[in-house]
């Protein structure tokens, strides 16, 4: 198979961990035959410090060209004061809009060598197995108007929460196609008791349910999920909400991994153009130490393997390595007992790397005795 993926490190860490998806998508294609090309943009302060502007025309061209994109992460200290359309942040919410990335698949899974390092008990980790699906390109982050104004003498700023119909609509589809593929029980999260935006979402999600038969539709007020994500969070399959609760959720739920550091996404798009990238942020404290764990970007490249070009053999192999590196006790700084003996990002990567050598070997002995 031959395929363009266009890279995007951004920021921070970003650039660190998209080294490592990079060498693991490359072993890949050689261990599989495949040819995959690498482009490269910028995007986040990085546009910023080139061209003025987060989100360069020539980076949307890129990915355009590409057949799936890598983002890494945006946004540090140094450009905190720019004025809000030229923000870092800025660039990732536009990209997200130009290419129409509307449903953000976050998967939340406990794995069970890293339990240790979760500050929940043995007893609440156990099952849990779910996946959030986030609405990305509406809601309060998208919202007209949203601004500061200065009337009267008095200083007043305003979001908005907006939706179309239609928006909620193809987002609680996308959550029940994968709980047909899955568990089959969606929960929807709104504050329908409070929001006029959550009532018409309430309302859709009723109306969806009935094309699907065999799928169970609870309604979760927000608040109450927040709790329920630690009380008992091996009871969600699919979780869908609006962008700023399931951006919310989605922190919170990384918690029950043992680390923000483990958590891949994919960002889906109608058109058939995704774009796979960690849930985390660019961590300006550790940027540039060599420190980052890879893991969720890795992680998002298995992801994409899987969803944008059907290789499901080699999604499950970038998996497979990464489980076996967990299992067999190596750590990153943020899931270390001991900080002494923790692994660099560069050493992770390479573990990973060895990691699917050790995998291959064993399909090929397996296909011998076949
Ligand atoms: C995320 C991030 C982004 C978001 C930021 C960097 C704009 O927190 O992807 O969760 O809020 O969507
Ligand atoms: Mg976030």
């Amino acid at each position: 198979m031959k395929k363009t993926i266009a890279m995007l490190p951004g920021d921070g860490i970003g650039k660190e961990v998209m080294q490592g998806a990079q060498e693991v998508l490359s072993v890949i294609a050689e261990q599989y035959g495949h040819e995959f090309h690498f482009t490269s943009g910028l995007i986040g302060g990085s546009a910023i410090d080139q061209h003025s502007e987060p989100l360069p025309a020539e980076t949307v061209e890129l990915c355009r060209q590409a057949d799936a994109v890598m983002l890494g992460a945006v946004g540090g200290p140094k450009w905190d004061q720019e004025p809000p359309a030229g923000r870092p942040e800025k660039g990732l919410l536009a990209l997200r809009k130009e290419l129409g990335l509307y449903a953000n698949i976050r998967p939340v899974k406990a794995y069970e060598c890293l339990s240790g390092r979760s500050p929940f008990k043995q007893s609440v980790l156990e099952g849990v197995d779910f996946v959030i699906v986030r609405e990305l390109t509406g809601g309060l982050y998208f919202g007209k108007p949203s601004e500061r104004s200065f009337k009267g003498g008095e200083e007043s700023a305003v979001d908005t929460l907006y939706y179309t119909k239609k928006e909620v609509k193809r987002i609680l589809n996308a959550a029940f196609e994968l709980a047909a593929q899955r568990k089959k029980k969606v929960t929807s999260v709104d504050k329908a008791n409070v929001l006029e935006s959550s009532r018409m979402w309430r309302e859709t999600a009723e109306e969806v349910k009935a094309e699907y038969p065999g799928i169970e539709l609870e309604h979760m007020l927000v608040d109450n999920a927040a709790m329920q994500l630690i009380k008992n969070p091996a009871q969600f399959d699919v979780i869908v909400t609006e962008n700023m609760f399931g951006d919310i959720l989605s922190d919170e739920a990384s918690v029950l991994t043992g680390s923000l550091g483990m958590l891949p996404s994919s960002s889906l798009s109608t058109g058939g153009l995704h774009l796979y990238e960690p849930v985390h942020g660019s961590a300006p404290d550790i940027a540039g130490e060599n420190k980052a764990n890879p893991l969720a970007m890795i992680l998002s490249s298995a992801m994409l393997l899987r969803t944008s070009f059907g290789l499901r053999e080699e999604a499950d192999a970038v998996e497979r390595a990464v489980q076996h590196v967990l299992d067999a006790g190596k750590r990153t700084g943020d899931l270390a007992v001991d900080q002494e003996r923790s692994l660099t990002t560069a050493e992770m990567i390479e573990e990973v790397k060895e990691g699917l050598a050790d995998d291959n070997a064993i399909l090929h002995i397996m296909e011998a005795y076949a």
